[in-house]
């Protein structure tokens, strides 16, 4: 397929891969998204050679799947393929300029081979790294201008890392990952509730797809069924999928509020805070869990603390849609 595509923003996140482009010279904003998840066949078949992998979604549901990346970037050389290989799925166009939205990790290999990984599937090297938090800032803001002219303070909820960015006027100040709490570390707390509660085992993808449709606004309730001794029995859960989301919300502030006041400059603070926090990646996509961060920080904090983030479920989707901004405005050149 050849497309008429002469930017693309792209995120490859450890459980999200995302493209954002304008297709066909279209006016809008289109994403292709994909779990960053492949399961390869171990079988050669007769005169077909090796079966092509599965990618994406399908894969998500084989326990032997590989995920190659771990906290945002990519853990070895063998995942440089695997990376490749997912993003092939997304038809990537190729030579378009690219913006990549990488990760708050200070991991200068991974990283590397995450850049090697996107150019090599888009056979095109032109390509600019910004700051998942300053992109998704732009997104949220759509005002590719804000990474020069602003000061503000980004928090990316992810799956398996929470990073913090701390911007200032196109300077980037303060970056830091969290890997002790995140998405994946609330899908095994609800695991272990729902464990408690009902004494059987469920799937961590049934306690993620629970987390997801979870609310902290009002209550849900979910069905479970695990396999016991006498067959699939029924069970109805609440508290154990939203208590799991209530600590994670009280985690996070406490992550925020440190980093404020111990390592960000109280004049910066300050300047930043006149803004809305920005808040993206999936995580903020669960209902009313921005507002809940909101509201348990002004209480900690005694001020009244504002968030702003993506609305329609595109959390996850805002650092991919943001580095497509900020490609397109050549805020690089
Ligand atoms: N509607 C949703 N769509 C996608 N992810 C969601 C949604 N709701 C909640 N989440 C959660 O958000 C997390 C994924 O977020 P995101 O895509 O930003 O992470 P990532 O970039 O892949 O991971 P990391 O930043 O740790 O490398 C997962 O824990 C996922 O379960
Ligand atoms: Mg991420």
């Amino acid at each position: 397929m050849t497309e008429n595509v002469n930017h693309i923003g792209l995120k490859v996140g450890s459980q999200n891969t995302v493209a954002a482009l304008r297709e066909n010279g279209t006016d809008e904003i289109k994403t292709r998204a994909i779990k960053t998840c492949v399961k390869y066949s171990s079988k050669t078949f007769k005169n077909l050679g090796t079966r092509p992998p599965t990618i994406g979604d399908e894969a998500v549901k084989y326990a032997d799947a590989v995920w190659p990346l771990s906290f945002g970037i990519i853990k070895s050389d063998e995942g440089i393929q695997q990376t490749i290989d997912i993003l092939k799925t997304l038809e990537i166009p190729t030579g378009a300029d690219i913006v990549l939205a990488s990760p708050a990790m200070e991991m200068t290999d991974g990283k590397d081979r995450l850049s090697r990984a996107v150019k090599q599937a888009a056979e095109f090297d032109r390509m600019w790294v910004f700051s998942e938090g300053v992109c998704s800032v732009v997104e949220i803001t759509c005002k590719p201008d804000i990474v020069r002219d602003s000061t503000f303070f980004s928090v990316n909820l992810g799956s398996s890392t929470t990073e913090l960015c701390c911007s200032a006027e196109g300077v980037v100040k303060h970056l830091s990952a969290h890997s002790d709490m995140s998405g994946n570390r609330v899908d095994h707390d609800i695991l272990n509730r729902v464990r408690k509660s009902v004494g059987e085992e469920i799937t961590i993808q049934k306690a993620r797809e629970m987390k997801e449709n979870a609310s902290l606004g009002k209550v849900r309730t979910f069905q479970v069924q695990p396999l016991t001794e006498e067959g699939y029995r029924d069970f109805e859960v609440s508290a154990e999928v939203t208590d799991p989301l209530h600590e994670y919300v009280l985690s996070i502030v406490n992550i925020i509020q440190k980093e404020l006041y111990r390592n960000v400059d109280p004049i910066m603070r300050e300047t930043a805070l006149e803004q809305p926090m920005f808040i993206s990646g999936g995580m903020a996509n669960i209902d009313r869990l921005p507002e809940s961060i909101a509201q348990v920080l002004s209480e900690k904090m005694h001020r009244e603390i504002k968030v702003a983030h993506s609305g329609d479920k595109k959390s996850h989707m805002a650092p991919a849609i943001g580095a497509l901004m900020l490609c397109e405005a050549g805020i690089f050149e």
